[in-house]
């Protein structure tokens, strides 16, 4: 939630903040603004309600002077609406200070009436104000940006990313971070702040992490890491592992069309280099989690927030499945309210793509504190909770940018497939002529995936027809039950359509009075060759509904010609494993909650009230 850039360096700063902002709008896209030290030595401030969009116009006609130092930000609204007042930078009493934020300063109503006893005028509602009051207060005090900084990122309470500039100390552009992001491009002879590396990657991809609690101060010449008491910290250098042109939407129409269209390539690059001799040998997460400890794991808790936490429940099935484990799939902002037994057996695996989604951030923590061994499934490289975690395993989906999350979902599930895999060779319950005959499953997938992807005109034929639709269902059963919820999600947050997804076998418990007549129904279909014979079950829950009226979409397998009777549309996956047929199913549902979106003439990138990465509880 909310994009920050600084910049100190030769470039033109607001080019530079306003390229960084455009990567990170996904963030926030409620107000956008930038503030630079003027070459005559004072601060210059644009900042506008809207997206992204409206503030380069008002800078195309008026642009802003040239400069060498400044603070870029475009925000998801907390404390006060989307207005022109609340967007950032927010200013201290004379003018001459800027500061951003990203998160919640938990304290800001004391502090704000200490400040209003002292006088002080705000001029927005938003919490983040009063660090810039009390930041101009007291540089005014100590003539020394960095020193009055420490000194008020000291009084801070919650979550903060925090960066500032003071026209009376150009090149200079100070950042502090606790418990949301905040990541440094080295360059030479220019430095950046990013809240994720795409903020500058098309400059520099060497970059460095800020710890918890840090503050960083960035010249043209180099950067001082300290903590938030001073002492000096040596910073984690790591070469970013994509390009620019990874976050680019290039000819697609949308991010998520391209980020649907990489899907088989994310799921190659997640499998790469982890299989040795047709089995699972996840060396990267030995660290961590050395065979003897994955062998004493007793329990596995998965947490997750929205789509991750589905993947999370695919991973459920597989690795009891595989690993003869329990695992339990619980919701990151539920967990750590409700007095979770964790054992020193307990594994907790955190799956995010962002790595930074407090919910899950605060859940890992509570985990670690409470003697659990962590492990993160995480897409994005040097991103706070894989720093959290005893281990990491990656999945290298590359940049997700729409805020709809699709080929990191996949990626996930191929990962957690991967550790469930892993986890039961070294277990030795898993006999490795089925690993063998899984991992080949999970090869083949890109391609079959690549197929399935061919049916886009389809789909979008499909969503047309179903522009007005006002309330859509989603039923599947066992690995199909996760890819309901999941279509659902998409369609909710996509098309802003009421969307509900139901395990096929509850539906006779109670959401079967929601079907009437003309009433869509997505339907998973599982394979006829599964011998748990869940198909046939799962075609008498389609008789079930058409016999009340229900339109049925189904998805199933080529050559199934059992549905053909009952189901009004069929699309198609080609044939694959019971429990590598959801990571198919989804991408069409994937597809059909873009198109119905775009059909709506929505905003398929950035659909409203969300932001791609969730930095606050
Ligand atoms: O970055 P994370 O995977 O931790 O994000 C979790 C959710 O916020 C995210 O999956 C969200 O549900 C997406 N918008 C779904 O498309």
């Amino acid at each position: 939630m909310c994009g920050i850039v600084g910049y100190a360096g030769p470039r033109d700063a607001t080019d530079v903040l306003v390229g960084g902002l455009k990567r990170l709008e996904y963030r926030g896209y409620d107000s956008a603004g930038v503030a630079v030290i003027t070459p005559d030595g004072s601060l210059a401030v644009h900042k506008r309600a809207g997206k992204l969009g409206v503030l380069e116009r008002d800078l195309q006609r008026s642009p802003m002077p040239q400069s060498a130092t400044g603070i870029g930000h475009t925000r998801w609204a907390t404390h006060g609406g989307p207005t022109d007042g609340n967007a950032h930078p927010h200013l201290g009493d004379d003018g001459r200070l800027a500061l951003i934020h990203n998160g919640i300063i938990e304290n800001f109503a004391p502090l704000k009436e200490e400040l209003l006893a002292e006088g002080a005028e705000f001029t927005s509602e938003t919490d983040t104000e009063v660090a810039a009051l009390l930041l101009g207060r007291e540089f005014g005090r100590t003539k020394d940006l960095l020193s009055a900084f420490r000194a008020v990122v000291g009084r801070l309470h919650g979550a903060f990313t925090l960066l500032a500039v003071h026209a009376d100390e150009p090149g200079l552009v100070v950042g502090a971070r606790r418990n949301s992001p905040l990541v440094v491009g080295l360059g030479e002879g220019e430095q950046f702040l990013g809240s994720d590396v795409a903020a500058f990657v098309q400059y520099t991809r060497r970059a460095m992490a800020i710890g918890q609690d840090q503050i960083v101060a960035i010249r043209p010449d180099g950067i001082e890491l300290t903590t938030f008491d001073g002492e000096p910290v040596q910073g984690e250098e790591y070469e970013v592992a994509w390009d620019a042109a990874a976050a680019e939407k290039g000819g697609w129409s949308s991010f998520m069309a391209k980020e649907i269209s990489e899907e088989p390539e994310a799921l190659e690059q997640t499998l790469l280099g982890r299989v040795h001799d047709g089995l699972v040998v996840l060396d990267e997460i030995g660290g961590g989690f050395p065979d003897d400890v994955l062998r004493s794991v007793d329990r596995i808790v998965l947490l997750g927030a929205g789509t991750s936490a589905y993947s999370g429940l695919l991973g459920k099935y597989t690795i009891e499945k595989w690993a003869g484990v329990p695992v339990e799939v619980e919701l990151a902002h539920e967990f750590r309210y409700r007095d979770p037994v964790l054992g020193p057996n307990t594994l907790v695996a955190s799956i995010s793509q962002s790595g930074e989604t407090m919910d899950t951030l605060m859940a890992v923590k509570y985990a670690r504190e409470r003697g659990a061994r962590t492990l993160s499934i995480c897409n994005t490289q040097g991103s706070t909770i894989p720093r959290e975690s005893d281990a990491v395993l990656y999945t290298r989906a590359g940049p997700e940018v729409a805020v709809a999350s699709t080929k990191a979902f996949t990626a996930q599930a191929v990962a957690l497939y991967l550790f469930g895999l892993h986890l039961g060779r070294v277990r030795g319950v898993l006999p490795d002529g089925e690993s063998r005959a899984m991992v080949a499953e999970l090869q083949a997938l890109p391609e079959k995936l690549r197929q399935v992807l061919t049916q886009g005109d389809e789909v979008r034929e499909m969503a047309r027809q179903m522009s007005d639709t006002r309330s859509v269902l989603f039923l599947g059963r066992h690995v199909g039950y996760p890819v309901a919820l999941e279509g659902a999600l998409k369609l909710k947050e996509l098309a802003y359509i009421h969307a509900e997804g139901f395990a096929a076998g509850e539906l006779k418990h109670g959401p079967i009075a929601l079907i009437e007549p003309g009433q869509r129904v997505f339907v998973i279909v599982p394979s006829p060759r599964d011998t748990s014979s869940l198909h046939p079950k799962v075609v008498s829950n389609i008789q079930e509904i058409r016999a009340r009226g229900a339109y049925v979409l189904a998805i199933a397998e080529e050559g199934d010609v059992a549905v053909l009777p009952y189901a009004d549309e069929v699309l198609r996956i080609p044939l694959a494993g019971t429990m590598f047929e959801p990571l198919l199913a989804v991408a069409l549902l994937q597809q059909f909650a873009m198109e119905l979106a775009a059909a709506k003439g929505l905003d398929v990138d950035q659909p409203r009230n969300l932001a791609k990465s969730v930095t606050v509880e």
